[in-house]
């Protein structure tokens, strides 16, 4: 493992190289929630980075512990624990990237957005400070339930005077990495070579793999394709009930929490043609937010993809998406209007 972990830290430092990103560039990353279940392993993925030079680990408690424990793996990153709201200015202070995985997790039964009331807060005061003291950071969203918590962020940082679009995107890209192990194993091929754009939202019917669109093509049936999509849209549920009330997924969010941190890295430093799904403010379709391939760049999103061209059954999936989706990004501006 631990020389899997070297090369595949190296292939993406030469990679990094190569596209001649200036060599040493600080770039801090804050991860919120870091002593959670998704946030420890998260942690430890973005230490393997090596674009990042600081890291710093906050959440209400347990990170100085985690922190330390992070701190001793030898890559470049300089890691720092911050326990408690007092401390949270100087977690944030001069963060390029603020990754939130805070909040409470699903149990059997749940929706995501039986999380509304408590993550709403969460991801309030969190955001309320992010415009305080890194308003240029870019943020990644993950505390769920993220149709809504993306726009309450985006109404915290219009009221506070800092909001700008390219840089808050909700995380959608567990939903990517799911659909390309699921078609991986459906159509017979390495899952690592697969890829598939996800769109619409982040929870039930609003997540949209464009299995249409799948590389590489294979020829499945319009059965399997509807129970891939089925698979894809319920990949959270399957956790939650395997995990029988001990939370939701937490390694594989981490990895693709991870993957598109990464991302937005490397678009920070420059790096041509990045491109990822995640959830954004957006004109692809009438609804303000909604999630399609983003080309990441030097202030984050640099041009908002369209979703190209849907099959039938694509496109019924899109049209029955919208009122979902809407009402979910209508609650969430409406929190936020009734909570000042
Ligand atoms: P967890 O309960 O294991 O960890 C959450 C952490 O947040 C805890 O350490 C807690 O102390 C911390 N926290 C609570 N309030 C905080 C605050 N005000 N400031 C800083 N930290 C705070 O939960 P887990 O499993 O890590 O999940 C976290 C969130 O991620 C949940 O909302 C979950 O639904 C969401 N999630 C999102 C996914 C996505 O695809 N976007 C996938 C899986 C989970």
């Amino acid at each position: 493992l631990r020389s899997a972990l070297r090369r595949s830290a190296a292939a993406s430092y030469m990679s990094i190289r190569a596209f001649a990103s200036p060599p040493g560039q600080q770039r801090k990353v804050a991860v919120l929630g870091a002593a959670g279940g998704i946030g420890q392993p998260l942690s430890l993925l973005m230490k393997l980075n090596p674009m990042v030079s600081h890291l710093s680990l906050y959440d209400i408690a347990g990170t100085p512990g985690v922190a330390a424990d992070v701190s001793h793996v030898n890559t470049r990153s300089e890691v720092k624990g911050y326990a408690g709201e007092d401390q949270l200015g100087a977690a944030l202070e001069g963060s390029d990237l603020v990754i939130i995985p805070a909040g409470v997790p699903r149990k059997p039964g749940m929706t995501r957005d039986d999380l509304f009331e408590i993550n709403a807060g969460i991801v309030k005061s969190l955001c309320e400070a992010i415009a305080k003291y890194c308003p240029n950071a870019l943020v990644n969203m993950i505390s769920n339930p993220v149709n809504s918590t993306v726009p309450i962020a985006a109404e915290v940082f219009k009221s506070k005077g800092v909001y700008d679009e390219r840089r808050l995107f909700g995380v959608t890209t567990l939903d990517v990495v799911r659909a390309r192990t699921f078609y991986a194993g459906k159509a017979n091929v390495n899952a690592s070579d697969v890829d598939v754009p996800v769109i619409g939202g982040h929870a039930g019917i609003t997540i949209l793999p464009l299995f249409s669109q799948a590389t590489p093509s294979a020829n499945l049936s319009a059965d399997e394709i509807t129970a891939l999509t089925k698979r894809t849209q319920d990949g959270g549920t399957e956790v939650v009930e395997a995990k029988a009330g001990k939370g939701s997924a937490t390694l594989s969010m981490a990895y693709a929490g991870a993957l598109f941190a990464d991302a937005c890295l490397k678009g920070l430093n420059g790096v041509p043609n990045v491109v990822e799904c995640s959830f954004v403010q957006s004109t692809v379709t009438e609804l303000p937010f909604f999630a399609s391939k983003v080309k990441l760049g030097k202030n984050g999103v640099e041009e908002v993809l369209g979703f190209g061209p849907l099959s039938d059954y694509e496109k019924q999936g899109l049209e029955a998406l919208k009122t979902e989706l809407k009402s979910s990004i209508e609650k969430g501006v409406k929190w936020h209007a009734n909570s000042k």
